[in-house]
């Protein structure tokens, strides 16, 4: 499925409005894979994107689902610590803090639809699905991608089935993709030694993503061994991607100038640029996921339309200064004539 690809380049799911059916169909359009994202909506919502995305294009294109984890939930976890800080903030905000809500985000639903939609290339964040459901999906003709971000994940992902990896540096913008939150500290890996230790055991395709920004890293992660880029924060400027314009300004400000992994958003580890919110709960955030999530909702919604960033979950990669703000279809353009030849 990859080598059909006219470009080695993936548009990342972004989750969050972000990776609208507008910009996955001109990324597919223009010759690199759009992907649509699952994770936080309802069933019926993607059924709706993916309708919209095949009034946009013909073209092969990806859904991506979050995999639950609902046996880690941690019911111990001091969500009720947390939820008091939060209420300080929300009536500062003129809102309330959300309940502390666990669900599956519609997990089985999602996983129908896309079998009767007959989704051309399907991945998978926060875990890897069962070799039953990676079967299935396959015998369906879905091409299964599942994102990792060490090695044993890589192994467990292979073993299941998978067609391909995605593999996900510490560079990434957004969610770790890591199958448990409750990890004990551990080796993360920056993404060319990333895709080296995989590639000397595991032998099925590898997708880069991390910190990708140009097209000199998108030759550097294919020289590595990587058959395809994934690429999240470069297109967060594109016209047709979902970015808020508050987020869009955030990102070219100079009042922002570090990101940071943190839980303080979700309850899962993720990377952002780092803003009053961040800095403030970063080390009081459980590892609490989703209901972090739920908590903190209505607290970023009301920043979103109050325009206020300092309450946002401002997902960036490492590289987000160098995005542009190019039409989708220019920025694949740019990219594809720094690959080929060799200079930003
Ligand atoms: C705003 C945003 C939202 C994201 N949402 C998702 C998501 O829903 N599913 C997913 O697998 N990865 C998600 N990611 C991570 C990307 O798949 C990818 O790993 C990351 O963007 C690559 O790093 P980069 O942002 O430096 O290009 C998101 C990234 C960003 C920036």
């Amino acid at each position: 499925m990859l080598d059909k690809l006219k470009y080695p380049i993936i548009q990342a799911p972004m989750a969050g409005g972000v990776s609208t059916p507008a910009l996955a169909a001109a990324v597919s359009n223009a010759g690199g894979l759009g992907f649509l994202a699952a994770g936080y909506k309802t069933t019926e919502d993607l059924r709706k994107d993916i309708q919209e995305f095949r009034n946009l294009s013909s073209n092969i294109f990806g859904v991506n689902l979050f995999v639950p984890n609902l046996n880690e939930i941690n019911d111990n976890c001091n969500v009720d610590d947390y939820r008091a800080k939060l209420e300080k903030e929300a009536l500062l905000l003129g809102t309330t803090v959300g309940d502390p809500i666990v669900d599956d985000d519609d997990w089985h639903n999602k996983i129908d639809l896309i079998k009767e939609e007959k989704i051309p290339v399907v991945s998978f964040t926060f875990g890897c699905p069962s070799t039953e459901t990676i079967k299935e999906l396959k015998q369906n003709g879905s091409f299964v991608i599942v994102t990792v971000t060490n090695l044993e994940e890589a192994k467990i992902a292979n073993e299941s089935g998978a067609d391909a990896l995605c593999l996900q540096g510490i560079e990434a913008g957004g969610h770790r993709a890591s199958f448990s939150n409750n990890m004990e500290p551990h080796e993360e890996y920056g993404l060319l030694v990333f895709i080296s230790i995989v590639k000397k055991e595991i032998d099925i395709p590898i997708i880069a993503a991390g910190g990708i920004m140009d097209g000199c890293t998108i030759t550097a992660v294919l020289g590595a061994g990587a058959s395809a880029a994934q690429l999240g924060t470069a297109f967060l400027l594109c016209p047709e991607s979902g970015t808020n314009p508050v987020y869009r300004k955030a990102l070219t400000d100079s009042d922002y100038t570090t990101t940071h992994i943190t839980r303080a958003f979700t309850g899962r580890r993720a990377r952002g640029l780092v803003n009053y919110f961040l800095s403030t709960y970063d080390k009081e955030a459980p590892a609490a996921y989703p209901q972090v999530h739920y908590m903190t909702q209505k607290l970023r919604k009301e920043a979103v339309q109050s325009d206020n960033p300092k309450y946002m979950s401002l997902w960036a990669g490492q590289g987000y200064k160098l995005a542009q703000s190019l039409p989708a279809a220019d920025l694949i353009k740019t990219l594809m004539l720094q690959v080929n030849t060799n200079h930003v």
